[in-house]
């Protein structure tokens, strides 16, 4: 049950409206800690999606429900009594103003800096005739101690655990601003038994509740002996705590003091950090102001930083009348650090899931090996360069890139009617997507179509270093009775010449040091064609016996790296990566012109099904 000079106690359950992640995990991490029964938070308010927020509870994981609308959420919770706004300054009225038409919110808190002074005053009015209580704009919040806190309010665990605001002292705290709040939660935890609730009323001219409203609930509240405050120049805000005084509203003991003394000494009237912290008047001066304060009764320090010793004295004098007695400190529960913390601060290490030895996208520039995508560009190095950085981890000479954007030119399209762009045409008209259709086109990249590069490097390397002759490779082959990959081709042959493998082996000969197994091969091209005409160095074993050729002369790759090369199969990457642009092409063409295949025509197959006898 809340009383009704209670905002807050704990059992107060809260929307927080906007996605912020940071201030929700505080909120709960604060929660816990004070050993709550449940979290403070009952749903998240988010305009632009709906579900749920996973967060930790202690070391568990909770799920908080998150609804686009305030009326959706309130509907659903009826129970929740205060929403944290973060909203923006543009959106804090308007999300605050529907808070306020909700019949469970009582309070709701506005953190939002620059909100318009005459939406702030229709935000204080309305909730006042409600009988609501709008804290802020611009501020960080506050809290009970031991109950429920305001999004970031108090920062770090560390410095509520120092402050022991997690557990309920006898002090009632308003400040004017957030950052004073803070200090004046350690000020408060060294000089009495702590806080038992501290608000920040924000530093606008025109704040939605005062520092006053605050004041009287905390001398409604019998749990609450002292209070504090802590004003600022500028406004009449602390003129209405003088009239209270006077009144005898305020009968408990209230220490006050004004900040902005110093600006006195300053040569005319200094607007301070808030936009209300400006002393227009004589009468606005901190130094008229802790003057009224003091004659009014409160008592006022002769400057901040004899605030704490006064509350120690107060506090004191409530101790020795039996008004206020020292706290018994519960065990405090501590939060998980977090792992990402953990990890950054080198408490904790783990072992990285893989090893990336290509690229870097941590610094300020992307990196492809050890080139910045800048020199990339800057330095001409074009797909070939990139595919030496990001394949080989070498620049490769020019010529040698060039080479690799020839392959790709060269193998980037053979027409519709091979297995690739087969698949990929299929596909399309059947109704795919461009991916999957390329997926399909790319699938049929093996030994038959295209992915003989690294078979036949690998065969003619063997053959060419373990010194066997032409004749013995193809006597060998055959009497395994395996086909030389890269040899051979459907359509292509001796009268019918792939101009393809022409192109590649005049730039070859033209800008490679040596062709040594490009020699090699076409001996043994010379000896499959006497048997069939179509028995090619086909494009296949042509860019596989080239690139051998181009890393052996050009010296940059060590006889291992070659090997790990050809092991690994690198090389049928080039045509996958050549093809995939005619692919593209011809899934693109389908899909222009509407195509739409449902059945194959059933003359393209023969139908040879088992006799009904089972033969
Ligand atoms: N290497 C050595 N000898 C071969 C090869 C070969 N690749 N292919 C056929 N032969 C021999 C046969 O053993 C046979 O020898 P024999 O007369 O002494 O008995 C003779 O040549 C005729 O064989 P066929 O099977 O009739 O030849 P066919 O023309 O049908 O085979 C084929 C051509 C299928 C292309 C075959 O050469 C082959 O599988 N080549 C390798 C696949 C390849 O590299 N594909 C990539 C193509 S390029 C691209 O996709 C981009
Ligand atoms: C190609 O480049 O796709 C062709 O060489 C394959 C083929 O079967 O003709």
């Amino acid at each position: 049950m809340r009383m009704e000079y209670e905002l807050f106690n704990r059992e107060t359950t809260a929307f927080v409206y906007g996605f912020q992640v940071n201030a929700i995990q505080r909120m709960l991490d604060f929660d816990y800690i004070c050993l709550r029964n449940t979290p403070s938070i009952a749903a998240i308010i988010n305009p632009n999606q709906s579900g749920t927020h996973k967060a930790f509870w202690g070391a568990e994981e909770i799920l908080l429900p998150m609804y686009r609308t305030i009326a959706e959420a309130s509907a659903d919770h009826s129970e929740v009594e205060v929403m944290v706004n973060f909203a923006s300054h543009r959106s804090a009225f308007d999300t605050t103003m529907e808070a306020l038409k909700q019949e469970s919110i009582h309070t709701v808190a506005v953190i939002a800096e620059g909100v318009p002074e005459r939406q702030a005053r229709i935000m204080a009015t309305t909730a006042r005739k409600l009988g609501k209580t709008v804290i802020g704009p611009a501020t960080v919040g506050g809290l009970v101690a031991g109950a429920f806190r305001i999004g970031n309010t108090a920062g770090t665990i560390e410095n509520i655990v120092a402050s022991r605001l997690y557990r309920p002292g006898c002090v009632g705290f308003v400040s004017k601003s957030g950052g004073m709040l803070n200090e004046a939660f350690n000020i408060i935890s060294r000089n009495s038994n702590g806080i038992f609730e501290g608000i920040a009323v924000g530093g606008d001219r025109y704040p939605g509740s005062t520092m006053l409203d605050h004041i009287l609930r905390f001398e409604a509240n019998p749990k609450i002996a002292l209070i504090a405050c802590l004003g600022e120049l500028g406004g009449e805000d602390e003129y209405r705590i003088v009239e209270a005084l006077k009144k005898g509203r305020i009968r408990k003991p209230l220490v006050a003091w004004v900040t902005g003394t110093c600006a006195s000494v300053l040569p005319a009237s200094v607007q301070f950090g808030h936009a209300g912290a400006k002393a227009d008047t004589q009468r606005e001066t901190a130094f008229s102001k802790n003057e009224a304060l003091r004659e009014a009764g409160a008592h006022v320090p002769t400057s901040f930083d004899d605030y704490g010793e006064m509350i120690r004295q107060v506090y004191q004098e409530l101790m020795d009348k039996g008004l206020a007695k020292d706290v018994e400190e519960p065990e405090v529960p501590t939060i998980p650090v977090d792992y990402s913390k953990a990890l950054a601060s080198g408490m904790i290490r783990r072992p990285t899931t893989f090893i990336c030895t290509i690229s870097d996208d941590r610094g300020e520039e992307l990196l492809y090996a050890n080139k910045t995508i800048s020199e990339v560009i800057e330095e001409g190095l074009g797909i070939g360069g990139a595919i030496g950085l990001l394949w080989f981890k070498k620049q490769l000479p020019d010529y040698a890139a060039r080479f690799i954007e020839l392959v790709l030119q060269i193998t980037a399209d053979h027409g519709p009617a091979v297995s690739g762009a087969h698949n990929a045409i299929v596909a399309s008209c059947a109704g795919k997507d461009l991916i999957s259709s390329l997926a399909s086109g790319l699938l049929t990249i093996g030994p038959r179509f295209g992915g003989a590069i690294d078979d036949a490097a690998r065969e003619f390397k063997r053959a060419y270093e373990t010194d066997l002759s032409p004749e013995e490779f193809v006597v060998e082959m055959k009497r395994k009775g395996i086909n030389i990959p890269g040899i051979g081709h459907r359509i292509k042959s001796v009268k019918n010449p792939d101009v393809r493998v022409q192109i590649l082996v005049d730039y070859a000969r033209r800008n490679f040091a040596t062709t040594e197994l490009l020699d090699y091969a076409q001996q043994v091209e010379r000896l499959t064609t006497a048997k069939k005409g179509n028995l090619i160095l086909n494009v296949d074993g042509c860019i596989g016996v080239l690139f051998l050729d181009l890393m052996s002369s050009c010296h940059l790759f060590s006889k291992e790296e070659i090997d790990q090369v050809v092991r690994l199969g690198y090389l049928n990457g080039l045509f996958a990566l050549g093809r995939t642009i005619g692919l593209i092409g011809h899934i693109l063409d389908q899909k222009r012109l509407g195509a739409r295949l449902y059945r194959h025509p059933t003359e393209d197959i023969t139908y040879m099904l088992p006799s009904r006898d089972g033969i």
